[in-house]
This record gives structure tokens, C-alpha cells and sequence, in this order.
């Protein structure tokens, strides 16, 4: 048994299961678990301290306080630290624009642009604390403020540019942000999202917001509300060259972002200062054996936690040039991708198992066209990742040369937790499988009383102790951070996730075994979708469900009962289709809906997702396992064919 902070940690380390013995690894996760405050506070002296903390990790379950006493800011150690040497004049980020325009930005001019936006900000009365809110394309801007936002201590909240004006001031009311900054425009496909009028709109649902900056991108008028509205670049001719960095508590919130749980509205995700850069940095030396010359592109967008994490914090704290492309993947033409790593001579690339089955369908021609010699490393994250398509990025992108890093995290873990790391040691790769836990991640999959699982049988994946990039809360809800991640299993924390060890001890995630779907790499909560569903007049009852998708992994199937005397039809089809997009965003958009007279519930009262899944995918139901729902075989059966009638009942399905 050995102690960590103030809590007895029990149970085996998964080095227990392994095979292979792998040196360095081994050596390093040993001792990372044997001794985790010495080694995290090694770690953490690889960054600029204003003040050493008194304590490497205050741990009072579920609260895990890191570095505490210590002071630090997440610009300083992204952008001045690298302007002190020669990485001043080393290339910081390489835009490249939907249009094919280009801006290269080097450390030291990305030092004098974070500068002044964050003047900007101060001179806006933005104070240490305050919530700002982002909603802005993939420009440079965004990394830009965001940067900025860290430098004076103001939190920042990114909104994907894909939410709509309901789902923006859910956020924004939740944050009770007084400033949004936004962009006039978005480009995506040649044609232009407009930000600028989906910002007004959310504003006007958000009494908090009483400013708003705008961001020239499109160039296209927009209308501008008097003393509310101000266009960035006035803000910038008033902007002071130097700001001095604001000396942060490690504790201190560093941003809020939302993210989808198992209840209708999003949750609040707090990333700290010093703990989330502690692992953030490390971790991405880990995985991605950064070196200096790499030039390195994570195709996320920044509005997720890849893009917080993996463009913006861990890269650039490391001074490497990263690669930041604003718009589709397959546009104009399906090579576009291919052509960036070719023009940028990109080393490392990061992207989902989505866009990779996206460009199988394509065809292998499009890659075949480019020169992807430069490519070393290649990366994958946000869902389960097929063999096949891992065998044809190994085969057709990485030339049969580069390895693949199989990245398994969470929004709420901070940084990648489980994956492989040839940073510290190459270990044999078998595709799919996400391999072996980082160093200090106390990785292990139980059964649902919590007991460790032998070898070979599916179960919940948890962390059994603290690590620095954990989530310290959910912003204003104390109760939903006990009750998402600490009640499953008292003291443990639950990812909600189903995995597998095999027989050589790597780990394979299997996917989510809570009600989170996964689309296109999205996480859309079914309540989220069920409450969007139910606003619509004619609905009385809504549950979303997920099928498999050959491209986006899952796609979202919608039952929906309607009220007493209201048929089906397709303009109420239609509606409900508009409604998700109207309440979420385009990724809410339902693959299939089925009306149905009724829904197949427990006795109390839980929807029986199971066997709403089985109508989704036209099976039958098979292997009941343990795992799900609360019903007996039998009940389960019943259940099914009373489904199935009520549909037929309801006008049956109704596609898309
Ligand atoms: C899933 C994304 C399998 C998983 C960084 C997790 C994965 C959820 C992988 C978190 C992977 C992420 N293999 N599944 N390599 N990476 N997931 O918060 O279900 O958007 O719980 O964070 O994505 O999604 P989130």
C-alpha cells in the first residue's frame, strides 16, 4: 500500500499485467506511482515558477488541489519563455486560411500580438477572474486571445463555432461572461457562417454580456449596437505594446469548458493553471517525442479540448511550430489535407478516427498525390479507432514508416491519459488498442461492483488516484463533480467509458458506457438531444439513441412520441430536424427518427436504451449483459417486440 497526498492507495498497478517489459516506460511508471509527488514536482520544475508551491497535491476526495502556494501564467510559459532565446525568431504558428491565404506568425511577433490583445482586454476593465467568452473561427485570433485572456487572468470559455445561439448562451449565462469576442464571419465550404448575427442573438438571451469585439475575418458588414459593439482593430490602436504577465495561483481557473454529461445541460469543465500545464507539458513530450525541428498539426478545432490542450497549451509551452488550419478538411478539393503536410513539411499529425474514414472513402489516391515524407509520428483521438482505418493511415499517410499514437483522454482529464509513448520508449503497437497508461496515470478497468477485472473481460475504466490535469470542478455545480465522476465508484474517478484489457495488458477502449454519444468525435449528451427533441410543440416524450456509423462512429437516432391527436408526418420531421440544429448545432442533426407510441422503460422509470439500440441497428437483442439496464432477460425481451409494435403503431420510421 503507499500513500499519496492524504489517501491510501490500494489495488495492483497495471504494470502487473504487462509482458513486455519496456525499460524506460517501466521504470518511469513505477516510480511516477511509487513516489508521485516527488515525480510531478520533477515535472513541474521543467516550468517557470514565480513562487515554488508549498505542496505538489493537497488530495481531499474528491478534491485534488496541485501545486498549491505556487505561482505561474500559462502566457509566460507558452510565448515569453521562448522569446528570451532563439526561439524568438523560431515559427510559432502557420495559418493557413480556407482560401488558401497564409500568415506565419513567429514566437516574437505572437509575443507582440498577445501583448496587445491583452492590453485591449485590460483596458476594457477585463480583470484577473473575469469569464471572457470566445467565438471565433479557426484564425489566429483565437489562440491569440486566449493566450491573452491567460496572461491577465482572465478565464476564458471557448464556444465551438459550430453551436448555435441557444447552446452559446447557455454558456455564456452559465459563466456569466460580460464580454464575447467574436468574428463578422466564419468561412467553411466557400461559404461564410455568420458569427457576428449568431453572437447578437445569443447576447440577447445573456443579460450578463455588455461587450462585444469583433473580429475582422469575412470582411462582410455587419450590423455593430452602439457602445456595446467594438471592432478589434479601433481596440488595438489604443493598445499599450506590454502588459506584464499576472503571477496566477496554481489553483487558479485557467478556462471553463463545456461539455456533454448525461443530463440536459452541458457541464462546466474547469482546467487549473499549474497542475493542467504540468501534465499538459509533459504529456506531450511523452506521446509526441517533440523536437525542436518538428512541425507539428493537430487538425482539431480549438473550440474542444484537443484544441485547448493539444494546439494551443501543450505545443506551444514546448516552443513548437504548429500548423492551424481554418477550414474543411475536403475543400476545395479532397486533397486539401494532404496538400498542408506537404507544403508545411508537417512531422507530426494528430487527427480522429472520423476524418481518417472520411479519406478512406475518398480513396488513397489523394494522398498518393503529395509528397508525406516529412511525416514521422502520426496521432489519433475522440473515439475508438477501427484496425482497418488504423492500417490504412499507417499504410497511406505515414508510408508504412511513422508510428501511431492512439490517444485515449477526456475533456475532464486535461491531457491524454492512456496511449503510446515512444517520447519515453516505442513499444509494439497493435491497432486499436490505445496501449498502456502515461506515467503517474493509475489506469484499471473493474467490474461494476468496482473490483479490478482480470485480463480479457469488459468492464468500466477508471483512474485510481488523482493526476495533475483533472478537472478541480465543474464551474458553479459542486454537486454534478461528485456525482458524474466520484459516485460510481467512492473515491475513484469513473470516465464513464467501457474498456478491455487483453492478454498482453494493453488497454482497448471500447466506448462510452454512460448515455454520451460520440459523433463525429462530438460528445452529445442523449438528454441534451431529448431536451432539444421535447421543446418541440407536438412532441410529448423524446430518447435519443446511437447507431453505428461507418464514417462518424455513431449517429444519432431519435424515437419520439408525439402528444394525444398529432400524427406523424414528415413536417414534423422537418421541425424537429430544425429544432436540434436550432437548439445544439448541425452535429445534433438526427440520422433517423422513429415515431413511436410509447417508450421501452424500467420499473423505474429508466429508458431502456438497449433496446432502443437494437431497433436502431434492426437487431434482435442479443448478449444481455450485467452491465446495462436494471431488467431482466425477459422484461428486456417483452420490451423489444412492444417497441417494435409501437412503431409500426406510430407510422414506423421515418428517415431522414
Ligand atoms: C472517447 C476528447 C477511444 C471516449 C479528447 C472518451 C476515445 C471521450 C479516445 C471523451 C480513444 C477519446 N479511443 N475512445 N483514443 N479518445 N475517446 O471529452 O469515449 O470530447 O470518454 O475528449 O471520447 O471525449 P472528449
Amino acid at each position: 500500500m503507499q500513500t499519496l497526498g492524504d489517501a491510501e492507495i490500494t489495488g495492483r498497478s497495471s504494470l502487473e499485467h504487462r509482458v513486455w517489459p519496456h525499460k524506460r516506460y517501466d521504470e518511469m511508471y513505477r516510480r511516477s506511482l511509487e513516489d508521485p509527488e516527488r515525480f510531478w514536482a520533477e515535472e513541474a520544475r521543467r516550468l517557470d515558477w514565480y513562487e515554488t508551491w508549498d505542496r505538489v497535491l493537497q488530495w481531499q476526495p474528491p478534491y485534488a488541489s496541485w501545486f498549491v502556494g505556487g505561482k505561474l501564467n500559462a502566457c509566460y510559459q507558452c510565448v515569453d519563455r521562448h522569446v528570451k532565446t532563439w526561439r524568438k525568431s523560431k515559427v510559432a504558428i502557420y495559418w493557413e486560411g480556407e482560401l488558401g491565404e497564409t500568415r506565419v506568425l513567429s514566437y516574437s511577433t505572437l509575443f507582440r500580438e498577445v501583448n496587445r490583445f491583452a492590453s485591449a482586454l485590460q483596458k476594457l476593465g477585463v480583470e484577473k477572474g473575469d469569464r471572457v467568452a470566445l467565438y471565433l473561427p479557426m484564425i489566429p485570433e483565437l489562440p491569440i486571445f486566449m493566450l491573452a485572456c491567460a496572461r491577465i487572468g482572465a478565464v476564458h470559455t471557448v464556444i465551438f463555432s459550430g453551436f448555435s445561439a441557444k447552446a452559446i448562451a447557455d454558456r455564456l449565462n452559465d459563466t456569466q461572461a460580460k464580454l464575447i469576442i467574436t468574428a463578422d464571419g466564419a468561412y467553411r465550404r466557400g461559404k461564410i457562417l455568420p458569427l457576428k448575427g449568431i453572437a447578437d442573438e445569443a447576447a440577447d438571451l445573456s443579460p450578463s454580456v455588455d461587450k462585444i469585439i469583433v473580429v475582422r475575418r469575412t470582411g462582410q458588414p455587419v450590423p455593430m449596437t452602439e457602445k456595446r459593439d467594438l471592432e478589434l482593430g479601433s481596440l488595438l490602436d489604443e493598445a499599450d505594446k506590454f502588459v506584464k504577465p499576472e503571477p496566477m495561483e496554481s489553483t487558479h481557473p485557467l478556462y471553463i469548458l463545456y461539455t456533454s454529461g448525461t443530463t440536459g445541460k452541458p457541464k462546466g469543465v474547469i482546467h487549473s493553471t499549474g497542475g493542467y500545464l504540468v501534465y499538459n507539458h509533459s504529456a506531450y513530450k511523452w506521446v509526441f517525442n517533440i523536437k525542436e525541428e518538428s512541425v507539428y498539426w493537430c487538425t482539431a478545432d480549438v473550440g474542444w479540448v484537443t484544441g485547448h490542450s493539444s494546439i494551443v497549451y501543450a505545443p506551444l509551452s514546448h516552443g513548437a511550430a504548429i500548423v492551424l488550419y481554418e477550414g474543411a478538411p475536403d475543400y476545395p478539393a479532397v486533397d486539401r489535407w494532404w496538400d498542408i503536410i506537404e507544403k508545411y513539411g508537417v512531422t507530426i499529425f494528430y487527427t480522429s478516427p472520423t476524418a481518417i474514414r472520411m479519406f478512406m472513402r475518398y480513396g488513397e489516391e489523394w494522398p498518393a498525390k503529395h509528397d508525406l515524407s516529412t511525416l514521422e509520428l502520426l496521432g489519433s483521438v475522440g473515439e475508438p479507432i477501427n484496425p482497418e482505418a488504423w492500417q490504412w493511415f499507417y499504410k497511406y499517410i505515414g508510408g508504412e514508416r511513422c508510428p501511431i499514437v492512439d490517444t485515449w483522454w477526456q475533456t475532464e482529464t486535461g491531457g491524454i491519459m492512456i496511449s503510446p509513448s515512444p517520447g519515453i520508449e516505442p513499444i509494439p503497437l497493435k491497432p486499436g488498442s490505445a496501449t498502456f497508461p502515461l506515467p503517474g496515470i493509475d489506469a484499471a478497468v473493474v467490474s461494476a461492483e468496482g473490483e479490478e477485472l482480470p485480463l480479457g473481460q469488459k468492464g468500466y475504466l477508471v483512474i485510481r488516484r488523482p493526476w495533475p490535469g483533472m478537472l478541480p470542478g465543474i464551474y458553479g455545480d459542486p454537486e454534478r463533480y461528485k456525482e458524474s465522476y466520484w459516485s460510481r465508484f467512492p473515491g475513484v474517478y469513473y470516465t464513464g467509458d467501457f474498456a478491455i484489457r487483453d492478454e498482453d495488458g494493453y488497454f482497448w477502449i471500447l466506448g462510452r458506457a454512460d448515455e454520451v454519444l460520440k459523433v463525429a468525435g462530438h460528445r452529445l449528451g442523449t438528454a441534451e438531444l431529448e431536451d432539444a427533441a421535447v421543446s418541440h410543440p407536438a412532441v410529448a416524450e423524446a430518447a435519443a439513441a446511437a447507431k453505428p456509423d461507418p464514417v462518424k462512429g455513431e449517429a444519432i437516432v431519435l424515437f419520439v412520441t408525439l402528444k394525444e391527436g398529432i400524427a406523424p408526418s414528415d413536417t414534423i420531421k422537418k421541425e424537429l430536424v430544425a429544432q436540434l440544429r436550432k437548439s445544439i448545432g448541425p452535429v445534433a442533426t438526427p440520422e433517423e427518427i422513429y415515431f413511436t407510441r410509447s417508450l421501452p422503460k424500467t420499473r423505474s422509470g429508466k429508458i431502456m436504451r438497449r433496446i432502443l439500440k437494437a431497433i436502431a441497428m434492426g437487431q434482435e437483442i442479443g448478449d444481455v449483459t450485467t452491465l446495462e439496464d436494471e431488467a431482466s432477460v425477459e422484461e428486456v425481451k417483452k420490451a423489444h417486440e412492444a417497441l417494435k409494435e409501437a412503431i409500426e403503431g406510430a407510422g414506423g420510421k421515418a428517415a431522414r
